[in-house]
């Protein structure tokens, strides 16, 4: 069902060979790991583990389909009021999947990028995604955004401040700010708004995510665990995008 209506796959390894309405920005909320695992008797780590995976197979299928840009909700700023082991654990994951990954993402043309507070992050982490940031740099395929310490309120606040000091050294007139004065104050700078925002595992909620970017973007809920979210839940999420009429608040 999912391949039949908007893509035509010419062979395993080429694009998907469009007929409409790719949607061009993805964002995920990677939601159950924890539920994947306790339905296991596993620990909750080991759902995080295995949503690593996820995210691999799910770039490599995003890229394949022809989406630009993958943002993918790695670790909220109310995420540090988990148990220490699994904020250990999750600070650790970034650096796993990059040492693992990093070559095929290369060879893969995808460029690495975060947001999200980078100061509060361990060291380790940061050295992990900085050094894939800057081998990936040059890539101009898919762009891989990884939210990493990210909060959209924090995000906004932080926003206001630095346009608040703008008006204070007196480079920017209250009068001037409009949308785009905002949006250069976001950690989204320079992409587009997510077109389609996909959450898995039950829960219908934003938790912090995006709020300003998200305004027009189309919803798209599974009650898969993220850990078993695949390649067709993706295609199938991308083809009901493309069936959904986007008016921007226009007729
Ligand atoms: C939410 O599930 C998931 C997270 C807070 C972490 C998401 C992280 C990954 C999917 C792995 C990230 C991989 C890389 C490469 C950085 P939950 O733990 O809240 O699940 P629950 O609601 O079932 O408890």
């Amino acid at each position: 069902m999912l391949d039949k209506l908007f893509f035509r796959k010419k062979s395993h390894e080429q694009k998907w060979d469009l007929d409409d309405n790719i949607p061009s920005h993805v964002a995920i909320i990677m939601d159950g790991n924890g539920r994947w695992a306790r339905k296991r008797a596993l620990p909750r780590i080991a759902g995080h583990h295995e949503g690593m995976k996820t995210v691999r197979k799910i770039v490599k299928e995003a890229n394949r389909i022809g989406i630009k840009v993958l943002t993918l909700y790695a670790f909220s700023t109310e995420n540090w009021k988990r148990p220490r082991e699994e904020v250990d654990f999750l600070m650790k994951l970034p650096g796993e999947f990059l040492n693992t990954f990093l070559p095929d993402l290369i060879k893969e043309n995808v460029q690495v990028r975060i947001m999200g507070k980078k100061e509060l992050l361990p060291i380790h982490t940061v050295k992990a995604v900085d050094q894939a940031i800057s081998q990936t740099e040059n890539n101009t395929g898919l762009i891989l955004n990884f939210a990493l310490n990210y909060g959209s309120r924090d995000e906004i606040t932080a926003a206001v401040k630095a346009i608040g000091t703008d008006i204070k050294n007196g480079t920017l007139d209250p009068s001037q700010i409009n949308e785009s004065t905002i949006e250069n104050h976001l950690m989204t700078q320079g992409l587009s708004d997510p077109d389609l925002l996909i959450r898995t595992s039950g829960e219908v909620r934003l938790s912090n995510f995006m709020l300003w970017q998200l305004a027009y973007s189309e919803f798209w809920f599974t009650e898969v665990y993220w850990p078993d979210f695949s390649e067709d839940h993706l295609r199938e999420a991308v083809s009901q995008f493309a069936q959904r009429g986007r008016r921007f608040g226009g007729v």
